[in-house]
């Protein structure tokens, strides 16, 4: 699962000009394949998006989504609420309250889904909102 999910990041990443993840690829994922929870969606044997969140605070129940990503060519088909409600299912069930993301300001499409999603803005930075939705 690992290279396939670098293969759809570096596409998508491009996608950006190399700023939706501007540090090494590779090394991300391996972060995400060990130390996140991922929901990959595959179609034919083939990945087309997944979701990778951290669930790790369990002092104040906040966990935080690392990346949600779908292929262009699959995208508008709700790939991506169906990975979100996977992932309030997986926390609600392990008792998380607050979910958590940091956004581009420039990521149209995406602020849209959150906000359709439940998420807030609870934080302005420079370049990103951090967004968060009570579970
Ligand atoms: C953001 C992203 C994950 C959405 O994936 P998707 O599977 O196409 O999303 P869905 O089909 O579930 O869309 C759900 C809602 O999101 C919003 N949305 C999605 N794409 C949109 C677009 N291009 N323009 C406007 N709104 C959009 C709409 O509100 C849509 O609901 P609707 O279809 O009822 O109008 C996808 O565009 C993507 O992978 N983008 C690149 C990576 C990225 O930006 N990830 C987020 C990083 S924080």
């Amino acid at each position: 699962m690992k290279e396939d999910i670098v293969d759809l990041l570096k596409r998508i990443n491009s996608e950006f000009s190399g700023r939706l993840i501007s540090f090494g690829i590779e090394e991300y994922v391996l972060k995400l394949v060990n130390k996140s929870v991922l929901y990959p969606e595959y179609l034919n044997d083939r990945l087309i998006g997944f979701i990778a969140f951290y669930a790790n605070d369990t002092e104040f129940k906040i966990a935080y989504m690392s990346m949600l990503a779908v292929d262009k060519s699959h995208r508008g088909n709700g790939i991506a609420v169906k990975l979100i409600c996977k992932a309030e299912d997986h926390l609600k069930k392990i008792g998380f309250k607050y979910f958590d993301l940091e956004v581009l300001k420039s990521n149209v499409s995406a602020i849209k889904l959150y906000k359709k999603k439940g998420f807030s803005i609870i934080e302005e930075g420079t370049k990103r909102y951090k967004m968060r939705k009570l579970l």
